[in-house]
């Protein structure tokens, strides 16, 4: 990856040129934001002379001439105030090119450190309506972990359903009450739903139905054999319907320990942070306060009313002995740093649980664990109106909903087009442009802005959109198809029209953009790259004959297709998102 190659060139440089550098201060090479001087650039001689209170372009000017690179560059030059731009050699360019046709990772090099990485997402809640945070969350979590394995990290995915809680004392009522069994079976998850709101509505109309439900849920905690049998029930059909969603998105888990896989360790849980004395007894609760270690606006344990500090404890039992859902996560982070070795571990899940886990993370660092965790956060998803957003029969959306909405539009789309394709075919189309239609808008977008859901706008195959993409692959298959197999590609390449050099270019950064992504945890990096990538290969396509030119020029423009196809298809794969042949 040049980046990397231009940076420790730079490095040695400085070391050639007996610059010592001061602690602290690494040189580097971003991408040239602006490509007219250059491919590469560096602002480390003017970082340096500033310190040193030295010229900086006579400094850029001594590093210049330390500098070897007749390998990777052909020119370099000082501009402005003291920027080192760095100009790729068309030789370098079509090295890369030779590497990305062969290589399994096309170019990408392994991180320098592999962590093991446990990666928290989708996690809906049983009989609980699955709402859009879930959709986001399934979708970035599943790309963040594609990425990550991609680059060489051990990556665990966890899916921590909510599989215990307060909605069971209603579900269980309305299971034993008014559960229709055909529906049940029809469609596990939706009638589970509608039983859970039709409860919770008369709960809150009666008194008695609400005690009822209480009951049930004692009996359910206490181990009662015929509960206990309906909540695995309840467990097991939903987790069945939902592996089939998973299985329709591609999207797997390597585990599925929810909730309930905890309920053992809480008690021993709450008994250690009481004897370590990282929680108090305060009326009747068992609670974490602060401990005064960091300043109140950073302290999870504080909150701010009018001019004063107020505890904001994180309660972690109940006086009625109730576990909570800190408590869970407090017992699953052992269980990950315990089994796993966890290096790190990522939830991802809505802004608005941002608190939580602030007061979670900072318990269990009280308790010694050192993992580092993070809270990968996101805003949510608005109708077109602006409003919350609502299916075509009317109701709040789940995952499920958008997912066979998707499916169903593309196959209309697909019948539309009719172009000698069977049934089968399109069915398989529909999925694949359905479902990366719609995890495509997700993934575009950055996470932390609620971005409005528009089914025409993601179906589209003009735009920043999973169809336009999918499109400039099945382009670059077809040249393929057109030549039937003959054509054997050989290293014999040069880069000599500016159209080819951009696509080569473009083409070689997958490599920086690949490592970039996990920087802050954005997708939509890889997805900007991949439209921008496209819409290269697209220029390139009208300014370059592919099939009509000839020998080295011939050689090395099917090279460029065949390297865009392949960069498109595992960039698509590392936000979930298959490609087909043909569409
Ligand atoms: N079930 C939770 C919800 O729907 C999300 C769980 C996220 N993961 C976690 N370890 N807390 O809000």
């Amino acid at each position: 990856m040049f980046r990397a190659l231009l940076t420790s060139r730079l490095q040695a440089a400085f070391t050639a040129a007996g610059i010592d550098l001061p602690e602290g201060f690494t040189p580097g090479v971003v991408i040239a934001s602006d490509t007219r001087f250059g491919d590469y650039q560096s602002n480390a001689a003017m970082i340096l002379a500033k310190q040193l209170k030295t010229n900086p372009r006579a400094l850029a000017e001594q590093i210049k001439a330390a500098l070897q690179v007749e390998d990777l560059c052909e020119k370099i030059t000082v501009d402005g105030p003291g920027f080192l731009n760095l100009t790729l050699s068309p030789a370098a360019l079509a090295q890369r090119l030779a590497v990305i046709v062969k290589d399994d990772h096309v170019g990408v090099p392994p991180v320098a450190q592999a962590k093991t990485i446990v990666v928290d997402f989708s996690a809906p809640n049983i009989a609980k309506p699955m709402h859009v945070g879930h959709i986001r969350s399934t979708f970035i979590g599943d790309s963040l972990a594609r990425v990550a394995r991609f680059i060489g990290h051990k990556v665990i995915t966890d899916n921590h359903v909510g599989d215990w809680g307060t909605q069971f004392g209603m579900i269980i009522h309305g299971w034993k009450t008014q559960l229709d069994q055909s529906k049940l079976m029809a469609d596990p998850i939706h009638e589970l739903v509608s039983v859970y709101k039709a409860v919770n509505a008369a709960a809150k109309a009666d008194e008695a139905v609400l005690e009822i439900c209480k009951g049930e849920l004692v009996k359910l905690q206490q181990g009662d054999a015929e509960n206990l049998g309906i909540w695995k029930e309840c467990v097991r059909l939903t987790l069945e319907q939902l592996e089939k969603v998973y299985g329709a998105l591609d999207i797997k888990f390597d585990h599925y320990l929810g909730e309930s896989y905890y309920n053992d360790a809480l008690a021993p849980l709450v008994a250690e942070m009481l004897n370590q004395g990282i929680a108090t007894i305060s009326e009747g609760a068992t609670v974490v306060f602060s401990d005064g270690s960091v300043k109140p606006e950073n302290d999870p344990f504080l909150i701010r009313d009018k001019d004063e500090w107020k505890p904001a404890p994180c309660i972690i039992r109940k006086g009625d002995g109730g576990y909570l859902y800190a408590t869970t996560d407090l017992a699953t982070i052992d269980y990950r740093v315990k089994e796993w070795q966890a290096d790190e571990i990522w939830y991802v899940v809505g802004a608005p649980q941002q608190l939580h886990f602030r007061q979670v993370f900072a318990a269990a660092q009280r308790r010694g664990i050192t993992t580092k965790m993070i809270h990968i956060a996101f805003g949510s998803i608005l109708g077109p109106d602006g409003k919350m957003f609502k299916t075509r029969s009317g109701e709040t959306v789940g995952l499920l909903e958008v997912i066979d909405e998707a499916i169903e539009r593309a196959r209309t789309a697909a019948d539309e087009k009719e172009q000698g394709l069977s049934d089968t075919e399109k069915d398989e189309i529909a999925r694949i442009i359905g479902g990366g239609s719609v995890k495509y808008a997700e993934l575009s977008q950055n996470r932390l802005t609620d971005y409005k859901f528009s089914w025409d706008k993601m179906l589209s195959l003009q735009g920043n959109t999973a169809p336009y993409l999918i499109n400039a692959y099945v382009r670059t298959r077809s040249i393929f198809r057109k030549l039937d197999g003959e054509v054997t590609l050989t290293e014999d390449l040069a880069i000599t029209e500016p159209a080819e050099r951009a696509l080569a270019m473009k083409l070689a950064q997958f490599a920086e953009n690949a490592h970039d992504i996990l920087d802050d945890h954005r997708p939509n990096l890889l997805a900007n790259y991949l439209y921008e990538l496209a819409d290269t290969y697209h220029s390139f396509y009208e300014a370059c004959h592919v099939l009509r030119s000839e020998g080295t020029a011939r050689n090395t423009r099917l090279t460029l297709c065949e390297a865009t196809s392949r960069v498109l298809k595992t960039g698509l794969g590392l936000l979930g998102i298959q490609t087909t042949e043909r569409m």
